[in-house]
């Protein structure tokens, strides 16, 4: 009796760890948090947009994280159109540029121009 007793503390704590564990793990999973649609209207659409203001050299670094996020979110989506292989070049491409001009890497906004190309990524991924 003594021995379960004492045992029901501990059991509690490994069941809170574990639903911690699974609550944290559905969060990381690759369900994204935003489409591929609304980080276009996020971040993309329009001639007041944050890729604009970024890629014209007048971003802030909260501006570059906040398109890091973004960029993130659209990687992790899945394209209704075009291939996956070509999506996830496109994507990480953007991820990889968004995360390099947060940490002020060299050379950083030019991989984002080139990655950034709307037309290269619509003509084959955005449904008409
Ligand atoms: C890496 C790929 C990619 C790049 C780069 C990209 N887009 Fe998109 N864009 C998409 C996809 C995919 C869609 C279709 C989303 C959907 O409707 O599912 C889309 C849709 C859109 C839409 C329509 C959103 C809506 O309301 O339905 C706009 C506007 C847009 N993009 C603007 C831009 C602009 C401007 C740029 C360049 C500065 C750009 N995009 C660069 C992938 C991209």
């Amino acid at each position: 009796m003594k021995v379960i007793k004492r045992l029901r503390v501990p059991v509690g704590v490994v069941f809170g760890v574990i639903a911690t564990v699974l609550v944290g793990c559905a969060s990381f999973s690759s369900q994204p948090k935003y489409t591929a649609e609304q980080v276009m209207e996020q971040g993309f659409k329009g001639d007041d947009s944050l890729i604009k203001k970024v890629t014209q050299g007048k971003g802030t670094q909260d501006d570059f994280k906040r398109l890091s996020e973004l960029v993130n979110e659209l990687a992790k989506n899945k394209p209704t159109k075009g291939d996956m292989a070509s999506w996830k070049e496109k994507t990480s491409a953007l991820s990889a540029a968004a995360k390099n001009l947060v940490q002020g890497t060299p050379g950083a906004l030019d991989s984002l121009k080139a990655a950034s190309n709307c037309k290269a990524c619509h003509s084959v991924h955005k449904p008409s």
